[in-house]
């Protein structure tokens, strides 16, 4: 077992929040406060998961963190400092080195302020706090009296807060008469040195609604964004003795005409991720008027709309090709095709559909007098 425990303590009401239901068990971007804080921990680093939670909702609890590695969880107390020292008292059996408290209030957590709090430990520090300088002037109002406070020297601390883990443990034992509203406050009353850390302000401990939609913000600007773009191409059958389709040369008893090798599968495919960037279509780029694109390798023109895309900041989630055609017959070159269309992009062939179909004999298609193809690519691009 590793040295480091994470003990999130969720044992509160959420009165503040205004809501029925504690704030934690509420959803954020479409997932509880409490999964979420508590899959932030799911790190190779920390070795055990400790949740505290009112008794009364530990069923639904064990629901909503189905799936994730936690210990049993611990009862809830009054206060939070109740919360926090039934949670390390339960942490007692498996005497970690190390425990970060944390809590189930700032699902936004990020992985940096973690192992920023456990370097600090693993450098000899007490305690680790992860701390913000205010910068907002700061008032106080006694009766219908307003001061304004110097902030001078005031810092806002947040969670995850690091400690040893015997030292803690005794502290609160010996401090739980006295109220304090995080555990850098036991520390300080037991004398331990703290160390600080840089806090994040995405780090944000929700208490009110409007803290909902402020994190619901946050996360979504860090979110990649989906797209999908579509391509189709068409080309007429001439003489010859091969054609090029999906980056795959077939033999066959006609040729597709083109400026470039006419590789329909291929073009689709350029279309629909320059469709993606809103780049114009492959005519654009490589103009079939500009002599140095006669008989053109078409892999050069995907390679260079899927470099077009890495420049965005984007990447290949998936690609589907359509090959619609009487002859030749595609299937046993699909998996050849995916494995091409896999190195041309650069991504796993899983990423890669190809697939065929005939017209039944109808219209152009189905007459042979050419051959069709259509392509469909989605990918995910930073926010724009
Ligand atoms: N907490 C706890 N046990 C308590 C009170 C609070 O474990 N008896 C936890 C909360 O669930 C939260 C963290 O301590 O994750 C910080 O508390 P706070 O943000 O104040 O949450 P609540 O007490 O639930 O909210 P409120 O004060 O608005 O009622
Ligand atoms: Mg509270």
């Amino acid at each position: 077992m590793s040295r480091i425990a994470a003990l999130i303590v969720a044992g509160g009401k959420g009165e503040r929040s205004g809501a029925a239901v504690p704030k934690q068990f509420r959803p954020v971007l479409g997932q509880t406060m409490l999964r979420r804080s508590v899959a932030a921990f799911a790190l190779p680093e920390i070795g055990t998961i400790q949740v505290v939670v009112a008794k009364e909702r530990w069923a639904e609890t064990d629901a909503v963190l189905a799936g994730l590695n936690i210990l049993p969880l611990a009862e809830g107390g009054v206060t939070r400092q109740e919360s926090v020292r039934n949670g390390l008292e339960a942490l007692e059996q498996h005497a970690p080195a190390y425990v970060l408290i944390h809590d189930a209030a700032r699902p936004l957590v990020s992985q940096s302020v973690i192992r920023w709090v456990i370097a600090a430990l693993e450098d000899g520090a007490g305690a680790a706090v992860p701390v913000l300088p205010v910068a907002d002037s700061l008032k106080r109002k006694e009766g219908d009296t307003w001061t304004s406070v110097s902030r001078e020297g005031l810092f806002r601390a947040q969670t995850p807060q690091g400690f040893r883990y015997g030292n803690i443990l005794a502290a609160h034992r010996n401090f739980r008469a006295t109220r304090v509203t995080d555990d850098m406050g036991i520390a300080e009353l037991a004398g331990i040195a703290i160390a600080t850390v840089e806090g994040e302000q995405a780090n944000l401990k929700i208490t009110t609604k409007d803290d909902f939609r402020h994190a619901e913000r946050l996360m979504r600007g860090t979110m990649d964004e989906f797209r999908t773009g579509q391509g189709f191409d068409a080309h007429r059958f001439t003489s010859g003795d091969h054609v090029w389709l999906c980056g795959i040369k077939i033999a066959h008893d006609a040729a597709l005409e083109g400026h470039s090798d006419a590789d329909a599968g291929l073009h689709a495919l350029t279309d629909a991720i320059l469709g993606v960037l809103g780049a114009g279509d492959i005519g654009h780029h490589f103009p079939p008027t500009e002599e140095k694109w006669r008989d053109a390798s078409s892999s050069l023109f995907l390679a260079y709309a899927a470099q077009q895309l890495a420049q965005a900041g984007g990447a290949i989630v998936h690609c589907d090709v359509t090959l619609i055609c009487e002859w030749p017959k595609i299937a046993p070159h699909y998996d050849a095709m995916r494995a091409r269309i896999a190195e041309i992009l650069k991504v796993d062939v899983s990423r890669v559909s190809v697939k065929a179909t005939t017209t039944e004999g109808m219209g152009f298609l189905g007459r042979g007098e050419g051959l069709a193809a259509q392509a469909v690519a989605t990918v995910r691009l930073p926010p724009a």
